[in-house]
């Protein structure tokens, strides 16, 4: 296998998503370049979210995606095993490469432009081809399903239960502590880190983006709450929700952790697909990740408020949705037109991720 085919794959392996960009992986190649060995690392996210590295599988699936994709259009035939050592844990996948008949895929360039956009969009009409097209995009993972609504009126039912996150974020000092530090506030920190979010890609207006940094502190966040803070916060996710043209789930059978990491492919599947369309895109995994925890029964210190938003959301959710019960809710979304995102989250190198 050719080295620089082998570097392409794993340049486009790591743009996958991540939560609060983490990029909680590690690779190993071999010496031919014809395996790529992907790993865990499960301290990169120790956030409530990440309960069992629910989280960093999802991130996982998206990296696999990518290779695959990028395999098959640079010219190689990729399969891959997922946890294929059964006494180490971190060991996510093998990828076995070798040459193949390159042919071009529409999803490759949209690895490199995919985003996430939390600006506000407009209410665009959205076509049957594009839903077609976004509901086909995982017809190759068997276990995925993708829900979409268009409908008015559930959009505004569904927007109730999807704001809940956003405001449990600024209510629980462990949640607001693990999003702010992963907040990068100039190019000096992007540079140094080369992970977590930039402020320019948090969707702030002007004033907003002015206002933010007090948001840091805890003991300011929870004297704001009394006068609604975080109220406000929610209603500004439901409002995003209720004015978008398109609301989506991906859910999996199954749940363990190979259910998440093919929930992460499907995920990206949809995603690039609605970049090759032309759309933009944000996901809402953090309430899907409570959700699942609430099944678990390990929405651990959790208060009885918070634990009746997640447990109506995980109620309304597949009700809404269409979604099967059984199913294991991986990403609600939103999809529609905004303004576009200038400012890039950083990614680390690759070298030094090449054992
Ligand atoms: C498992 C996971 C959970 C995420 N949760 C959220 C979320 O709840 N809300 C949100 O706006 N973005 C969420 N994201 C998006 C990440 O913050 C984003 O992918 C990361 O910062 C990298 O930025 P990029 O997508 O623009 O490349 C999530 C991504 C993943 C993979």
């Amino acid at each position: 296998m050719n080295k620089e085919i082998t570097k392409k794959i794993l340049e486009a392996a790591v743009m996958a998503p991540s939560g609060d960009n983490v990029q909680p992986w590690k690779f190993e190649v071999s010496e031919n370049f014809t395996q790529i060995d992907l790993y865990n690392l499960p301290d990169k996210d120790n956030s409530y979210y990440n309960y069992q590295q629910a989280a960093s599988y999802i991130a996982h699936g998206a990296v696999i995606e990518n290779i695959l994709i990028a395999a098959g259009h640079l010219g190689c035939h990729a399969e891959y095993q997922l946890f294929p050592d059964t006494l180490d844990a971190t060991y996510v996948a093998k990828i076995i490469l070798s040459p193949a008949q390159a042919q071009a895929d529409p999803l490759y360039p949209a690895i490199f432009e995919r985003n996430t956009n939390r600006f506000q969009y407009k209410r665009t009409e959205v076509t049957k081809e594009v839903l077609d097209a976004l509901l086909f995009s995982v017809k190759n993972i068997q276990t995925a399903n993708v829900s979409l609504v268009h409908q008015k009126d559930k959009i505004k039912q569904l927007a109730k239960e999807l704001m809940v996150n956003d405001r449990i974020v600024f209510e629980r000092k462990d949640i607001h502590g693990f999003l702010f530090d992963k907040i990068r506030w100039n190019q000096k920190q992007i540079e140094e880190t080369k992970d977590g979010m930039p402020l320019g890609v948090l969707g702030l207006s002007f004033i907003e983006r002015m206002a933010f940094p007090l948001l840091r502190f805890w003991w300011y966040v929870k004297t704001a709450n009394i006068f609604g803070l975080s109220r406000i916060i929610g209603l500004k996710c439901w409002w995003s929700c209720r004015n978008t043209s398109l609301l989506g789930m991906i859910s999996i059978k199954g749940n363990d952790k190979l259910a998440f990491v093919q929930g992460g492919r499907a995920m990206q599947r949809v995603w690039l697909e609605a970049t090759v369309q032309g759309f933009a895109m944000q996901p809402i995994i953090g309430l899907t990740l409570l959700i699942n925890r609430f099944k678990q029964g390990a929405l651990h210190d959790f208060s009885v408020k918070h634990t009746q938003f997640v447990s109506c959301a995980a109620e309304k959710l597949p009700e809404l949705f269409g979604v099967d019960k059984s199913e294991t809710l991986i990403m609600g979304f939103r999809v529609g037109r905004g303004l576009s995102i200038k400012v890039k989250t950083a990614r680390k190198e690759i070298e030094s991720r090449i054992d």
